[in-house]
């Protein structure tokens, strides 16, 4: 029989965990009000008062963008010149560095990752991504017909080079091609961000693994405004430029978290590799993606990225502005790290960002925590191996005894499975 929909598509209803999530916060939040829900499910940063936060320095330049400039179509397919020129300054310029790239404007990192699975394989293929990653990783191996492999992302509190290596070995060996996922810095949903030496080991391994067959390394750093290394973490990019012929790296950004712009859906591809054909091929694969699906990305968006990467007296003001946020977040996180540790409550190595994560093996305990934490009006996002606690959501006189709760309905629940 024939359907509406065809055989080879995904067509399952979606189930969003953080929407899922969310709606149950709501509810809680109608019946018992706002004071005694906590709402740690919502991956945008929220205000200490409430309410999303929203830089005046983006919105305020915003304003002062014309009219023509916001209702007109991108002056490209692969984003206006000016957004181009942005993001190279943001990402290599600011920080000394001069990195040759081909850039392709995507809606939002998600565009950019989309784009880059769907031109790398073929359906049918294997994409790797870790264990513990955002959810929408995989709505995006099944839109394109690809299988997944996973990479243990944990050996106790570092990288699990050891894993990284062996599931890129077993994927080479089988399709003699590798494309495999990196979230970093500020990792969602555990917060790690990956030493230098981390980096510097992989990416050794990287090239060697290219000399079997083509590696495109997909750096998603949707959180690389949020981590307190600032230019620094930029200078590891300075790598991509010395990888071997048969490696393309892939940077997917994201200007929603970076200029609080969810909505705008603002991003780009930036694809760096040291074969010229080979990289021309694929931006050009790239745009033709961007023309056949989404055509070109919000103008009045991309404007306003560049105000902010290239006019310094923007830049200056966002800076202050953002780091503002960035100290309270840093305050926030340590309110309840430092109460997890007291309790005992396990939590995967956090380093900087917007979420914590519980650390809980057991997928049956982990389900019932969650359950049992709505019960008391706590809501996280269940994820692979843990729960998501959104501190950046959750303001800090909502934060302080929280871990201590959760610790006490953890007790109760591993009491009842034991
Ligand atoms: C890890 C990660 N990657 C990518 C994205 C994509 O963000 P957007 O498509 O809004 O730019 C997000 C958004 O939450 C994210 O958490």
């Amino acid at each position: 029989m024939k359907h509406f929909v065809s055989e080879n598509v995904h067509d399952q209803a979606i189930i969003d965990v953080v929407f899922e999530a969310s709606q149950g916060a709501m509810k809680a939040i109608e019946t018992h009000g706002e004071d005694n829900v906590v709402n740690g499910v919502f991956g945008a940063y929220f205000r200490e008062k409430g309410g999303l936060l929203t830089f005046d320095s983006i919105y305020r330049t915003f304003d002062k963008i014309e009219d023509f400039h916001k209702a007109r179509y991108a002056a490209s397919i692969s984003g206006a010149p000016e957004f181009q020129k942005g993001i190279r300054h943001w990402l290599f310029e600011s920080a000394g560095l001069e990195v040759p790239c081909e850039i392709v404007a995507t809606p939002g990192g998600t565009g950019a990752l989309s784009s880059t699975v769907k031109n790398a394989l073929s359906p049918g293929d294997t994409v790797i991504h870790p264990d513990i990653g955002w959810g929408p990783y995989k709505t995006i191996a099944l839109q394109h017909g690809m299988d997944i492999e996973h990479y243990t992302l944990f050996e106790g509190d570092r990288f699990n080079l050891d894993s990284f290596k062996s599931v890129c070995k077993k994927v080479m060996d089988k399709q003699g091609k590798v494309l495999v996922f990196i979230n970093d810095p500020c990792q969602n949903p555990t917060g790690y961000t990956m030493l230098a030496s981390e980096w510097d080991e992989l990416l050794d391994y990287v090239n060697e693994l290219s000399d079997k067959g083509p590696v495109i390394l997909l750096h998603d750093i949707a959180y690389i405004d949020f981590t307190h290394l600032g230019n620094d973490y930029k200078k590891h990019f300075e790598r991509y430029k010395h990888m071997r012929e048969n490696v393309l790296s892939v940077i997917a950004f994201s200007a929603s978290k970076t200029m609080t712009a969810y909505g705008m859906r603002i991003g780009a591809q930036v694809m760096i590799s040291n074969n010229e054909t080979e990289l021309s091929r694929f931006k050009n694969a790239c745009a033709n993606t961007a023309r056949g699906v989404w055509s070109t990305v919000n103008n009045g968006g991309m404007r306003l990225f560049s105000e902010l990467a290239l006019n310094p007296e923007v830049k200056e003001a966002y800076m202050k502005e953002k780091g503002e946020y960035l100290e309270l977040l840093r305050e926030r996180a340590k309110i309840f790290i430092q109460e997890a540790k007291e309790s005992g409550l396990p939590i995967y190595p956090y380093k900087e960002g917007f979420f914590v994560t519980l650390r809980i093996d057991n997928a049956a305990v982990k389900n019932a925590l969650h359950l049992a934490l709505k019960e008391h009006n706590i809501f996280f996002v269940n994820v692979y191996g843990g729960l998501r606690v959104a501190i950046c959501s959750i303001p800090k006189a909502k934060l302080c005894g929280l871990a201590k709760r959760v610790k006490a309905v953890y007790d109760d629940v591993l009491e009842k499975h034991s």
